[in-house]
């Protein structure tokens, strides 16, 4: 069954959310770069915020998902895939052809479920992570490349 979520724009970052971005995107540093200029969509339960994504304008007819995140005790409930129908939904309505997103090569979740929602890997940025990242492992691998996926709309 479809788990019930209200999807709304919002501007300001609390700090509540602000942790729900990191979740997404352990580099505060590309955080801080992309958060004031990124439409930012929370994913609602009730009143509490329990997911968010980030989109940008990259080029004309050009939208890429930077972020986005679920609260841990909310997912592999279908938010996450919601949230990202929700954009293509959206990118779609407004005449857009490509959505892009990118993640890393140890995302072995990311990487099916961006797969399942019709996006297609088109490259690989190698050493993205160790050039702007912490050291992080995810399902025992090391978070070397970026993987960058594209759907055309
Ligand atoms: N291997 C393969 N597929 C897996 C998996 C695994 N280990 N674990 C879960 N999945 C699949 C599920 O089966 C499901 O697909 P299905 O609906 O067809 O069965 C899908 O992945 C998960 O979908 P959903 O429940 O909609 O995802 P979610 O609500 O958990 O949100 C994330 C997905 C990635 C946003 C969320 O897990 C998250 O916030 N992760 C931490 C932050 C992050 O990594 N953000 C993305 C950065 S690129």
């Amino acid at each position: 069954m479809t788990i019930k979520i209200v999807i709304e724009e919002i501007d300001q970052v609390d700090k509540d959310i602000y942790e729900l971005l990191l979740l997404g995107d352990s580099s505060p540093d590309m955080l801080n770069d992309y958060i004031g200029r990124g439409h930012k969509y929370v994913a609602k339960i009730s009143e509490e915020v329990v997911g968010i994504v980030v989109i940008i304008n990259t080029r004309p007819k050009t939208l890429e998902i930077v972020n986005i995140a679920v609260k841990e005790e909310f997912q592999n409930k279908g938010i996450g895939k919601q949230l990202i129908k929700f954009v293509i939904n959206m990118a779609r309505a407004g005449k857009n052809e490509i959505l892009a997103i990118g993640t890393g090569n140890c995302g072995i979740k990311q990487i099916t479920l961006y797969q399942k929602c019709g996006f297609r890997i088109v490259g690989v940025d190698p050493d993205f992570f160790i050039k702007h990242h912490e050291e992080f492992y995810e399902n025992g691998i090391l978070c070397r490349d970026m993987i960058r996926m594209k759907m055309y709309l």
